[in-house]
């Protein structure tokens, strides 16, 4: 008999060949959004939990499920899964790591480009007729210019990765130096704004990490700088950046991210200096198969007794 396994995520997560090959090895109960309930004799038949980083599995959705073996996470951010309930009940967490690295990375860097080169204006440059009646101001260039990143993880290194290739020089700040990272260390965040041109933020979210990116470490990037968030919404003070790009002590700014997802602050919408993305970081089709494939790898590794390919040290 197949096993039971609870699956997550809306259809635009959770894409079709994904969902079929889930349903080949397994009895698969697919729900769109994070439930506040489940029917009680299903939540006790329930061995798997497949489900997104961005709707997690807390302390509340474990416990409706008595029976559960091992929680799959399609994404790699774990700030809404209970690790700690994980722990408690001695359940493998597997994510994806591998594939939305490079994926972010890229998103990364095409926003950076897009907000030096002013790629999203220029278009409504064009299309409002603008050019007719005289040329694009000038953009800025990032050849030659620093790059500081906050959190040197697989998304941070793809990053720091491409922008060498970009002729940027890269630091990097997080808990500890990497003594393999070809790039310099600054132990302390404040400073390496001050010497960023571009402040990358791709560090995991979570109480550890919430407004870590906070008002001096803005204003220490400054009014020539770019703040670039591809990572959680909560790293950032929200408030203080909204203030900075408005009055000017921040320069620009280009977010994936957002303290409130898909609700953000209206001020955003307002502001001409900041570039808005609707958390599509890893939204590539062959990235998001390729994840959702890994979700199921995982989940049948653990039923059938093979070592988990990505499991989350706990
Ligand atoms: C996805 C993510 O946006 O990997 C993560 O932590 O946030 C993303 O890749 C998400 O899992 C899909 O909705």
């Amino acid at each position: 008999m197949k096993p039971d396994v609870l699956a997550v995520g809306p259809a635009f997560v959770l894409l079709p060949k994904v969902m079929d090959e889930m349903r080949r090895h397994f009895t698969v109960h697919h729900v769109s959004d994070y439930p506040a309930s489940l029917d009680r004799d299903l939540g006790e038949r329930i061995r798997g939990l497949a489900t997104e980083a961005n709707r997690g599995a807390k302390r509340d959705l474990l416990a409706l499920l008595p029976k559960l073996e091992i929680v799959s996470l399609f994404g790699v951010g774990l700030d809404l899964v209970d690790l700690v309930a994980a722990r408690e009940r001695k359940l493998p967490v597997t994510n994806t790591p591998g594939v939305v690295g490079r994926e972010v990375a890229d998103l990364a860097i095409g926003m950076m480009l897009a907000s030096a080169r002013q790629i999203v204006f220029a278009d409504h440059f064009v299309r409002e007729g603008k050019w007719k009646q005289g040329p694009l101001p000038l953009g800025r260039s990032v050849h030659g210019k620093t790059m500081g990143i906050v959190g040197l993880g697989e998304i941070g290194r793809s990053i720091a990765d491409r922008a060498v290739a970009f002729g940027m020089r890269v630091l990097y700040h997080g808990p500890r130096r990497k003594p393999d990272a070809p790039y310099d260390y600054a132990s302390d965040l404040v400073a390496m704004a001050e010497e960023s041109d571009f402040l990358m933020v791709a560090c995991k979210g979570g109480p550890e990490t919430r407004h870590l990116v906070s008002a001096a470490v803005i204003a220490a990037l400054g009014p020539g700088g770019t703040l670039v968030n591809v990572a959680r919404g909560s790293v950032v003070d929200e408030a203080a950046l909204i203030a900075a790009l408005k009055s000017g002590a921040l320069g620009f700014a280009a977010l994936d991210v957002f303290e409130n997802s898909p609700n953000i602050n209206d001020e955003f919408l307002t502001l001409p200096n900041v570039i808005l993305q609707p958390h599509q970081g890893s939204a590539a089709r062959e990235t998001r198969e390729a994840m959702g494939l890994q979700v199921v790898e995982n989940l049948r590794a653990h039923f059938e007794g093979r070592p988990l390919p990505s499991p989350v040290k706990l």
